[in-house]
């Protein structure tokens, strides 16, 4: 069923399903996130799941009879000769052991976020990949939303002037996470910055390449109803940190960019906010998986319709129009003209679940068709999940010596 060509710039050779062969997905993991995966998964074209694991036999079952596969043992799908890409979606600790296992048998490997948990581990599964010619990317989905290529177009046309600082305030719900839930538990899931942070660190990273950490700090809460001491009777609920990125112009500093992560909300009250402050006003991204934005900015008229055509669905607000000597407008130091202060909305017209189930599928389709045809340039790549884990540790780590 297979057949067997190179990739590019490995230096060993990876199994690939013939461009016309039906891809095999084996399913490590059936609790809620993979679920939401693999329905998405199961209606790419050419791709089938053969089968599915779980720890808990009644999740694997579940997940068995909804996707119509076979359940197995964990260990068996990790290295199933007929399986060839293996999608691991186990809490953060197991992700290492497990993508290592199916790397050695041979099997491509799609592992949820974060790659591993530590800086080595990342490494290890992306060299082993890029040695084996095979696939080891992390789901970071942030950089598949069209408005992460819209942000990109605006940053680089300078229709906003340049990017001074960036900001991403992320209130979530902790109302399903139950207090024996692994995601409190560091130990499994490695903190908020390396189980969830990566995300936006990758998103920023797609816009301004490589950040560093300068800042860092999280609190705690009491668990409920924990005994033991120390570690054992707090939660991690919140954490912060700065990252600087150099400036395109090279005029100052860097971009300092600050993130926010807290788990506090209930689920109604879920909320996420993204913005990019420029010279002449500010951009806004709404929700964990970006939906829509909103733009206010003093511009003229030319830069008006040139940055409302580079965002999906704009609808134009004037606040207010300029004459003779109020069309000056000064900020840092310099002039510049402005015909109006203008806000603009814009949306990718669906709903959270809607662009998340198309940026899920959407990177599982640019991973298999790199698979098929190493000429294919994949949007995201080890490196990727590698670059996340080692910002989300740096400033794990800055946050920790900081209590
Ligand atoms: N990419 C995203 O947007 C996104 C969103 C949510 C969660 N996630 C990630 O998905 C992963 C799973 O999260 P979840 O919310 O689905 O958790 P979950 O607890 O609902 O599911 C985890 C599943 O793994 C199973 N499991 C535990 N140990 C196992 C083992 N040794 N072998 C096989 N199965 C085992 C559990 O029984 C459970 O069914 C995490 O890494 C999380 O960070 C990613």
């Amino acid at each position: 069923m297979s057949s067997i060509s190179p990739a590019a710039g490995a230096t060993a050779v990876g199994p690939r399903p013939a461009a016309t062969a039906t891809l095999r997905v084996g399913l490590v993991g059936c609790g809620a996130f993979a679920r939401f995966s693999m329905a998405r998964y199961r209606k790419l074209p050419g791709v089938t799941i053969a089968a599915v694991a779980d720890i808990d036999p009644a999740a694997a079952r579940r997940a068995a009879g909804e996707l119509g596969a076979e359940a197995r043992s964990p260990d068996g799908v990790l290295v199933a000769p007929d399986v060839d890409l293996v999608y691991i979606a186990t809490p953060p600790a197991l992700h290492f052991r497990q993508a290592r296992a199916a790397l050695e048998a041979g099997r491509h490997v799609l592992v949820e976020k974060p790659l591993a948990t530590t800086v080595a581990d990342a490494e290890a599964l992306a060299a082993r990949a890029a040695r084996q010619g095979l696939v080891c990317v992390a789901n970071l989905v942030e950089r598949y939303n069209p408005l992460a290529d819209a942000v990109a177009t605006v940053i680089r046309s300078r229709l906003l002037g340049e990017l001074v600082h960036g900001l991403f305030v992320n209130e979530a719900a902790d109302e399903g996470l139950a207090p024996g839930h692994w995601f409190w538990d560091r130990d499994v899931s490695g903190g908020i910055f390396v189980e969830h942070g990566v995300h936006f660190f990758d998103l920023v990273a797609f816009w301004l390449g490589a950040g560093e950490v300068v800042a860092a700090a999280r609190s705690v809460r009491p668990r409920a109803g924990a005994a033991g001491d120390g570690d054992a009777r707090t939660v991690e609920e919140q954490v912060m940190c700065t990252c600087r990125y150099a400036a395109a112009d090279g005029r100052h500093t860097g971009i300092l960019f600050h993130f926010e992560h807290g788990f506090h909300q209930p689920s109604r009250m879920d909320r996420q906010e993204l913005r990019l402050v420029f010279e002449r006003g500010e951009l806004r991204l709404f929700d964990w998986v970006p939906t829509h934005g909103e733009l206010r900015a003093v511009l003229d008229d030319a830069a008006i319709t040139a940055v409302a055509a580079l965002l999906p669905a704009a609808e134009i607000r004037m606040v207010e129009r300029y004459a003779g000597a109020a069309r000056q407008v000064r900020g840092r130091f310099r002039s510049f003209e402005a015909a109006a202060l203008v806000e603009i909305s814009f949306t990718t017209g669906k709903d959270k679940l809607g662009i998340y189930g198309d940026v899920v599928a959407d990177l599982a389709a640019d991973q298999v068709a790199w698979i098929r045809d190493p000429a294919h340039r994949r949007r995201l790549t080890e490196a990727e999940g590698v670059a996340s884990v080692a910002l989300a540790c740096a400033a794990d780590r800055l946050a920790l010596a900081g209590r």
